[in-house]
């Protein structure tokens, strides 16, 4: 059967993706905040049933993947109440209603619920421990999905980069046409994602949600393979760029304060994925040369 997919978030760099991935026979409404605000419980309740119904109409497996949040991470501290009704509030009242019309629900989560303290790869059953009020509001969100007795699954993916929207390598495109060299943090090690890998993951786990044998760890981890530093990603969209990597000079967490703390180190294991049966996202280093174009395209 095909997929009913309702993508909250839909507008966002993630959202924009899973649409654009989305398979052919698949029916997929994909709102921003302005059509469907996770905060206001009675659209999100009426977008659920909508799927649910829409979906039994037309012979179609409804699933729900909610890529919405409030992802400003510094605003966050100053900003904890919207940011909770976003992350936590708005997740919850999603995950209830996903529950009581038996829709599975995939909720996309972050490395930022670690203390990011550690000294190799985080796997799903690693103590949490958020540093930052958005992760906070993050881990929030993961206990209201996985306690409201929907069928679902939290994903925690990092560094996240696309097309759209604000990202890292679309800062970094864009400062190496206006900046001789860049300082960029290199005591900050993770794992970039691109939005293309992390779609194509979020959807082949959708169709499994949806059917016969979907995976029974509810937590995963889905991440580019391997892991490097902010300052390593730089030079590698430099590279990319023909530009020289040298113009990006290291620098140190402590000379760029920021009202969030960041984690030190955010990698996260991805074996709960493969042991799932999943296809692990590729190299993130072979995933820039792969987004590349398309980065350009849209710089
Ligand atoms: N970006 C990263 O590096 C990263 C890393 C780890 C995990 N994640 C997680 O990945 C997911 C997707 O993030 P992203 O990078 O795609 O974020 P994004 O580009 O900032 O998009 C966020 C989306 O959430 C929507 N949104 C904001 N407030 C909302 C509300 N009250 N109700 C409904 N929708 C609302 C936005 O809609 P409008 O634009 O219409 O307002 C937008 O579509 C999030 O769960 C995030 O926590 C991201």
């Amino acid at each position: 059967m095909g997929l009913a997919l309702l993508v909250t978030g839909g507008t966002g760099q993630v959202g924009r993706e899973l649409v654009a991935r989305a398979p052919e026979d698949a029916v997929v409404r994909a709102p921003g905040s302005a059509e469907l605000d996770l905060t206001h419980a009675g659209t999100v309740i009426e977008a659920v049933t909508a799927l649910a119904e829409s979906a039994a109409a037309d012979g179609l497996d409804p699933v729900v993947i909610n890529a919405a949040a409030y992802t400003a991470v510094d605003e966050a501290e100053s900003n904890r109440a919207r940011a909770f009704a976003v992350n936590a509030d708005g997740p919850r009242v999603l995950a209830a209603a996903c529950s009581s019309r038996r829709v599975p629900l995939l909720h996309i989560s972050t490395d930022y619920v670690f203390p990011g303290d550690g000294d190799r790869p985080y796997a799903t059953d690693d103590p949490v421990g958020p540093r930052s009020v958005y992760g906070l509001t993050k881990l929030a969100g993961e206990d209201a999905v996985l306690g409201s007795g929907a069928r679902a699954w939290v994903v925690r993916t990092a560094w996240v980069y696309g097309a759209h929207g604000v990202n890292f390598v679309r800062t970094m495109i864009r400062l190496a046409g206006e900046r001789d060299t860049v300082s960029v943090v290199d005591d900050q090690r993770g794992s970039p994602t691109w939005t293309g890998d992390l779609a194509a993951g979020l959807l082949e786990l959708a169709a499994r949600a949806a059917g016969d044998a979907p995976p029974a760890a509810r937590v995963l981890h889905c991440t580019g393979a391997g892991e490097t530093t902010w300052c390593g990603l730089a030079r590698a969209v430099f590279e990319e760029l023909g530009a020289d990597p040298d113009r990006i000079r290291p620098c140190t967490t402590e000379e760029f304060p920021r009202p969030a703390p960041r984690p030190a180190y955010s990698v996260l294991s991805n074996d709960s994925w493969t042991a799932a049966g999943l296809t692990p996202l590729r190299d993130w280093r072979s995933a820039l040369s792969a987004a590349f174009p398309e980065l350009v395209e849209h710089k």
